[in-house]
């Protein structure tokens, strides 16, 4: 079935509003739409994340830095280096959450910022990861376009999109009635078809480097062109 988006029709302000909870009710609730609306696990998103850190990394959408912080643990054990990281979410509740996660460590910086308008200079970095976020932003082709201006050429950008529910019933009614809650409250802005959200990042100047369906979720790999 081949369906547009329509949205939630929530502004990133009612978004970022949305996003407003406690820490512990975040973390919860985050672990059962991961199982249940993304049929995802953690390991599949610190493989998929895990390696996407060059010396300059821009993390979009950081939420409260509980996934980054276990990405970050993934990275030690695996012997890969420590890089200079920038987080920015639109939600001031969420970045304060990170800013307190990550006290004292000098190589992450957190700012507030929209994916769509990001305060940093053409080129600037070698890497970003969108982490179960590009779902939630109203204005995604220009946060795409946005993204793809501030990596260097050659850069790259790891993210996961919610896709449409798929797979067996019952599982498949359970997905869509979290991603119908979720679009209530404001915490999802949409989920996608595959097609759709490839064509919309190879529209923004990336091209993919690898893709694969999983549950219900498109990761996918994509670099700016190398100058
Ligand atoms: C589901 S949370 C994911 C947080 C984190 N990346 C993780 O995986 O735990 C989605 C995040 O997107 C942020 N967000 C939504 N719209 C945004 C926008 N336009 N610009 C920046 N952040 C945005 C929300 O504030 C929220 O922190």
């Amino acid at each position: 079935m081949d369906r547009t988006p329509t949205g939630s029709g929530k502004t990133r302000d009612e978004i970022a509003e949305a996003y407003k909870s406690e820490p512990w009710w975040y973390d919860v609730r985050g672990f059962f739409i991961l199982t249940f609306a993304y049929n995802s696990t953690l390991g599949k998103q610190l493989r998929l994340f895990g390696p996407n850190f060059g010396p300059r990394h821009l993390e979009v959408a950081c939420g409260t830095g509980t996934l980054l912080e276990l990405v970050l643990r993934w990275r030690r054990w695996k012997k890969l280096p420590d890089v200079d990281i920038t987080g920015i979410d639109y939600a001031e509740s969420m970045l304060r959450g990170a800013m307190h996660r990550f006290r004292g460590k000098p190589n992450l910086h957190f700012q507030h910022a929209d994916a769509a308008a990001l305060p940093f200079d053409t080129g600037h970095f070698d890497t970003a990861n969108i982490a179960n976020s590009i779902h939630c932003f109203p204005a995604v082709d220009a946060a795409l376009r946005d993204i793809q201006r501030v990596l260097k050429p050659g850069g790259t950008l790891a993210a996961n999109v919610l896709l449409y529910p798929r797979g067996i019933q019952p599982l498949r009614a359970i997905a869509q009635r979290i991603n119908d809650w979720g679009m209530r409250k404001g915490i999802l802005y949409t989920p996608y078809e595959r097609e759709d959200i490839r064509r919309r990042i190879v529209a923004a100047g990336f091209e993919i480097a690898r893709e694969e369906v999983s549950g219900n979720c498109y990761n996918v790999l994509a670099r700016k062109p190398a100058a």
